[in-house]
């Protein structure tokens, strides 16, 4: 019987309470929650609260467990991410077993993947990734490292969008078209022209309405 050395999720709001559904669901067993917002004797969700980011560093954990950064705020799971890449941490790449994964298509370390994604043939998704409930990713897109995909979002085939990209829930981009990095598109928008890196754009069509700083 092969053991799995158990996960470590970095983050204990909203988003990581989906996250360990989804180690639940797969069976993966969870050592704790890092987050410095609960006390170190507190219980998330029946798994343990071991303490705050000064764990990232901590090389017990690391010998032993992997890590997923179950945080939705970009800026937040950019900056951990950062501080993991020179932690040397193995990360791990969770897909929820009703996504739906076509052939040749690959996840960098620390994507996740939730309930009912459709990730189509020949698609390439970076670390750090949320391709959140329901989205779609159809044939050949190219989706950059720390990108949030929200709820009901559907790119077209061979959509390119940048690092650390969020794409608001239910937008739509269509065939061919590129969103840069750092970039935010709105709820609900539908993406008809290429979209300049660190913009906010909404709308549709959608339209950039300033950067974003990002
Ligand atoms: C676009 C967004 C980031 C806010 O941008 P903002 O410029 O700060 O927007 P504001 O809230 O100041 O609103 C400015 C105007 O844009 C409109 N607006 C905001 N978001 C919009 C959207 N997605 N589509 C169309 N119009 C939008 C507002 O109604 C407002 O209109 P008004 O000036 O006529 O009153 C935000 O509304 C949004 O869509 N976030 C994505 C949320 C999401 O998908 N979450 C999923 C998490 S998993």
């Amino acid at each position: 019987m092969t053991t799995q050395k158990p996960v470590v999720l970095i983050g204990a709001g909203g988003h990581a309470k989906v996250v360990l559904d989804l180690c639940e669901k797969t069976s993966l067993p969870v050592r704790g929650v890092i987050d410095a917002s609960l006390p170190p004797d507190a219980s998330f969700y029946g798994v343990p609260v071991l303490g705050n980011d000064s764990l990232l560093g901590d090389k017990a954990l690391k010998a032993v467990c992997r890590f997923v950064i179950a945080i939705g705020d970009g800026r937040v799971r950019r900056e951990i991410a950062r501080r993991l890449a020179s932690s040397g941490a193995e990360l791990i790449t969770l897909i929820h077993p009703s996504a739906i994964v076509g052939a040749r298509s690959t996840f960098g370390p620390g994507t996740v993947v939730f309930a009912g994604a459709v990730i189509n043939c020949d698609s390439v998704i970076g670390g750090h990734a949320i391709i959140n409930t329901g989205a779609r990713v159809d044939h050949d897109c190219r989706i950059g490292e720390g990108v949030h995909l929200c709820p009901g979002v559907v790119l077209a085939g061979t959509v390119a969008v940048g690092d650390w990209t969020m794409i608001g829930a239910g937008s739509v981009v269509s065939n061919n078209r590129a969103v840069g990095a750092h970039a935010m598109i709105g709820a609900g928008s539908v993406v008809v022209e290429d979209v300049p890196e660190r913009s906010l754009a909404y709308g549709n069509p959608c339209s950039v309405r300033r950067l974003t700083g990002g």
